[in-house]
């Protein structure tokens, strides 16, 4: 599905360069589960923007299905990204003025879905990860955990072929983050590829595969021999 050649990132702040990336080579499998581990600062998240093209690498190469895409227009890119990929981060990121069913809806309309359409989806979808009941709530009004499913429902929105997720269940208790990762295994199940950023060992045995990142550099990738169970 994905595959990324010698990919490279400098954060480049005049007189301090980070070098985030360090040339990774990396192929992410249609149907795979993977979980990505290691160090604070090694360079997980860089992986993660670079993966879900909110973010180019310096050098190196990015395959979509054996297509190109590294220095496609960022309109085309914007383009893919609202079709193929669904988001989900450690801190929600949902917009604070609007209900949960007006936030799950927001990338249908990017899509240019109908308002009508948009609507029932989006309440499919809020139901689906059993906020039926919470959809004219604000994010301030959730829990930690409601408002993560928000944002699980709006990743789904437009059918994504890959979850990307950064630590997200980073900012819930323990049950909450349970949640979280049932409905990414579920969705998994389904055939949806899911990557996942994770610090919680327990979680990253639950993925399929787990690839550690070690100061920017691919350290192991393996199969996890009870993953996706
Ligand atoms: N926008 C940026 N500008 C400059 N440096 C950055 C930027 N984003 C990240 N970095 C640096 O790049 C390195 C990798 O950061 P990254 O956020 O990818 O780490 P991480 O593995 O996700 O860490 P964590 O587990 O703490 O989330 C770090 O040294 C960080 O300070
Ligand atoms: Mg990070």
């Amino acid at each position: 599905m994905i595959t990324l050649k010698n990919i490279n990132k400098l954060y480049d702040l005049g007189e301090v360069k980070v070098n985030a990336l360090k040339g990774i080579d990396l192929t992410i499998n249609r149907g795979d589960y993977v979980s990505i581990m290691g160090p604070s600062g090694s360079g997980k998240s860089t992986l993660m923007h670079i993966m879900g093209i909110l973010d180019t690498p310096t050098s190196g190469q990015y395959l979509l299905e054996d297509y190109d895409i590294t220095s496609l227009p960022d309109r085309e890119l914007a383009r893919i990204r609202n079709k193929h990929f669904g988001f989900i981060f450690q801190s929600f990121n949902l917009f604070p003025e609007l209900s949960a069913l007006e936030n799950v809806m927001l990338p249908l309309g990017y899509a240019g879905v109908t308002y009508s359409k948009r609507k029932d989806r989006a309440k499919e979808l809020l139901a689906e990860v059993g906020l039926g009941h919470r959809m004219q709530h604000l994010p301030t009004m959730m829990s930690g955990g409601e408002q993560q499913r928000v944002a699980v429902a709006r990743a789904l929105a437009n059918d994504p072929d890959l979850i990307i997720a950064d630590e997200p269940t980073g900012n819930l208790p323990s049950d909450k983050g349970h949640e979280i990762m049932d409905i990414l295994e579920k969705l998994n199940n389904k055939g949806v590829t899911v990557v996942m950023v994770t610090h919680n060992p327990e979680q990253g045995m639950r993925a399929k595969r787990t690839i550690n990142i070690k100061d920017g550099l691919l350290h192991s990738d393996e199969l996890n021999s009870k993953g996706g169970v």
